[in-house]
């Protein structure tokens, strides 16, 4: 069982309207409402190839149980740790082409409450194979908090894939306990790194060389259109896609992480890993519900990725 951790998880609601008002009143016939969080999407595309996942995090209030019923209608298996205070919504408002968010902080947790949890997860990863940690922490736990999460999974031999950003994934890379994969698209990679990294090849064979990435097995960048630049121990990869039409891209990332993760847990070969890991990514790109990928096109793209290792 694949496990997927979502800290910090909302109901994100979409408002269409013809023409935003400012200071004015706007009024909503079809609203939209989905459980939403990266690790979600991450535990829904994994379900939807059809491998066993059970999703975990923090939640509470009524958006919790929101969150949760969506889940269970959609047969997804999950277990969270529930808390006193009230889950976040996440607004998106759709208008004149345009999308303006307005996004909750969510709960702030308490030193208990992060105990707990740290608690439940090392219970539940008892049945779990493989880890895929998603987005970032909720306000009032430390930055180091997913690194005590690899750390713990580690000393329970269970590979993690982070994907993280910022201080919290510097932190994961700080220790000495490391995270299997990790999967920055390039404008992550840069704030890591402190420096803009750049999509040649010879640039990021040498961007990831650095000592940050010592001792992590696998290092996808991924690229977007571009597909996704790999270091996989001391080999590299330029992975390209074919053009697709794209109707909506975003949560592609969460879909490649759990194509990676999938293939990881099947121990696929690297060639395959990573083209399951790009198929996955476009198979998102190309449905207009986030975390949704048509898993009966897979072997059609699957066929176009190139994986071309680089000297
Ligand atoms: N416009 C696109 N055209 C084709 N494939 C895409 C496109 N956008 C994303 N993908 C696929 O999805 C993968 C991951 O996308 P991307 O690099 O944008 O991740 P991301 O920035 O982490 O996205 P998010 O965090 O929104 O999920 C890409 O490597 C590629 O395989
Ligand atoms: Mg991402």
């Amino acid at each position: 069982m694949i496990l997927a951790v979502t800290m910090n998880p909302s109901v994100d609601i979409s408002y269409p309207v013809d023409r935003f008002k400012f200071d004015d009143v706007n009024r909503v016939e079809t609203v939209r409402k989905t459980a939403g969080g990266k690790g979600l999407n991450v535990a829904r595309v994994i379900s939807q190839m059809e491998d066993e996942v059970l999703a975990t995090g923090v939640l509470g209030g009524t958006i919790g149980d929101y969150i949760v019923q969506e889940l269970n209608e959609s047969n997804i298996p999950n277990d969270f740790l529930r808390i006193e205070k009230e889950s976040r919504n996440c607004i998106a408002i759709l208008h004149e082409g345009m999308q303006t968010e307005i996004l909750e902080s969510g709960p702030t947790l308490s030193k208990e409450e992060g105990t707990a949890f740290l608690e439940k997860f090392e219970c539940l990863l008892t049945t779990a194979s493989l880890v895929t940690i998603s987005g970032s922490l909720p306000k009032g736990l430390p930055t180091h908090f997913y690194r005590k999460m690899v750390e713990i999974s580690c000393n329970k031999e269970k590979p993690v894939i982070v994907d993280s950003s910022g201080e919290e994934l510097k932190q994961v890379l700080k220790h000495e306990k490391k995270p299997f994969a990790i999967k920055p698209n390039i404008a992550e990679l840069s704030q890591l790194l402190g420096f803009e990294a750049e999509a040649g090849n010879i640039d990021m064979k040498q961007t990831l060389n650095h000592e940050i990435f010592k001792g992590i097995e696998w290092i996808v960048v991924s690229m977007g259109d571009k597909g996704a630049f790999v270091r996989h121990g001391d080999d590299y990869y330029q992975v390209t896609i074919p053009k697709i039409d794209v109707i909506n891209p975003v949560g592609s990332g969460d879909a490649t992480v759990a194509g990676l993760a999938v293939a990881l847990n099947r121990n696929q070969t690297v060639e395959s890993v990573l083209k399951t890991a790009m198929t996955t990514g476009m198979l998102n790109a190309m449905e207009a519900v986030t975390g949704f990928v048509n898993i009966r096109k897979l072997k059609k793209y699957y066929d176009c990725v190139k994986v071309k290792k680089i000297d």
